[in-house]
């Protein structure tokens, strides 16, 4: 493990200068009590974890959604080939020897074959049980009471047993329905706390519904557009992950990331924060030159060469499990994502996604 100084010693070589922060929207930078840098920087591994050379033939790893508890990292991730995409359950405590973690593919468990993709993880803490929740053509959910046996995942259940709301089909237009994330207050009484989902079209649109912490995983209500982009739907792609900032209680209380496309094809992630979950969402570092996490704010680690150019659907990682999402971000983060090599092409779910990790950098 390298030291957080010689993350940063790395960092100022390979970086001459950080572009500066536009914050146009705003006249003056109140002092804020909360403990949110505006701007980030990142040192990348090499890729960690790709395919098996088993009989799966699968051809890339993807979509991470990690916790990490008692020192073991615990992920669970798309797999992707031509023919479709399900998911897959493996852990480690040496980041550097994840490759080499046993596979447990969820179409073995209860939750089955089909079509599965891009997992959230967490502990509903009401239920005592984890919850994994992901796209199967609706937004989905299994549950299990523990996160060490894959085994156990349950069948898959739907958030929306209509199939997709009307104001999805009525402005998805040809994107796709994905990425679904649930996050929920911290409110005592569970009539009144609420918990959210949010899902992407691909179209420019951020979606959330509630339901009542009593009431989840039912209940859920139509949605709302939670965000959206007019102008420019690749600004507003997918991947969006919501996180209480943990201690904070102002206007940053809470961070959210999406995922966009850089002027010339790439992945990188935007963000924002609110004081509320169904609140207003306010830029952070939401550009491609002061991004959450691009090319133009990751380094690579010594010895590693600029494998991806892509940083692509991720999410922290969280040792704070419950609910609630809880990060953190006084603390440097990682970050676990999907690179690819930008001179393969193929067909998108042929392409050779591999997961990494970026280690943020504080001064
Ligand atoms: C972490 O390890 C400690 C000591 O072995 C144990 O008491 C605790 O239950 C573990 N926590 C979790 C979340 O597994
Ligand atoms: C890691 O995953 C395997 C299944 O692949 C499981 O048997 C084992 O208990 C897990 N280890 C931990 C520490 O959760
Ligand atoms: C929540 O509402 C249910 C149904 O109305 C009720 O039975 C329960 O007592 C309420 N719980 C609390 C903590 O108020």
């Amino acid at each position: 493990m390298r030291t957080s100084a010689a993350l940063a010693a790395l960092w100022a070589g390979a970086v001459t200068a950080m572009p500066a922060r536009p914050r146009s929207c705003e006249v003056v930078d109140a002092p804020s009590p909360d403990p949110l840098p505006s701007s980030f920087k990142w040192v990348s591994t090499g890729p960690l974890v790709g395919p098996k050379n088993d009989d799966r033939n699968i051809a890339g790893i993807k979509d991470p959604s990690v916790v990490k508890i008692n020192g073991t990292y615990h992920v669970f991730a798309s797999t992707a080939k031509s023919e479709g995409y399900n998911m897959v359950y493996f852990n480690f405590t040496d980041l550097y020897s994840a490759g080499s973690s046993p596979f447990y593919y969820l179409d073995q468990a209860p939750l089955g074959y089909g079509y599965r993709a891009a997992p959230q993880v967490f502990y509903f803490e009401p239920h005592k049980l984890w919850y994994l929740v992901y796209q199967n053509g609706n937004a989905a959910y299994s549950t299990n009471p523990d996160i060490s046996d894959p085994s156990r995942w349950t069948a898959p259940e739907v958030f929306y047993p209509n199939g997709m709301p009307q104001i999805i089909a009525d402005n998805i237009g040809d994107g796709y329905w994905v990425d679904m994330w649930v996050v929920c207050d911290e409110e005592a009484d569970p009539n009144k706390s609420l918990c959210h989902l949010f899902s992407s079209d691909d179209n420019g649109h951020l979606y959330r519904s509630q339901t009542t912490r009593a009431r989840f995983p039912r209940g859920m209500s139509e949605p709302v557009m939670a965000l959206r982009d007019d102008n420019n739907k690749y600004a507003l792609w997918e991947a969006a992950c919501i996180y209480r900032n943990k201690g904070a209680t102002g206007s940053e209380k809470y961070v959210l990331i999406v995922e966009a496309f850089t002027v010339d094809g790439h992945r990188y992630f935007r963000s924002w924060t609110s004081s509320s979950i169904d609140g207003e969402w306010t830029p952070l570092a939401d550009t491609e030159a002061n991004p959450f996490a691009g090319e133009s704010n990751v380094v690579f680690e010594q010895g590693v060469s600029r494998w991806t150019r892509s940083i692509s659907h991720g999410e922290v990682v969280r040792s704070e499990t419950d609910q609630t999402m809880t990060v953190d971000f006084s603390e440097p983060l990682e970050f676990m994502y999907q690179g690819v090599d930008p001179n393969v092409q193929t067909d998108y779910n042929a392409l050779p996604w591999r997961l990494a990790l970026l280690k943020e950098v504080r001064e």
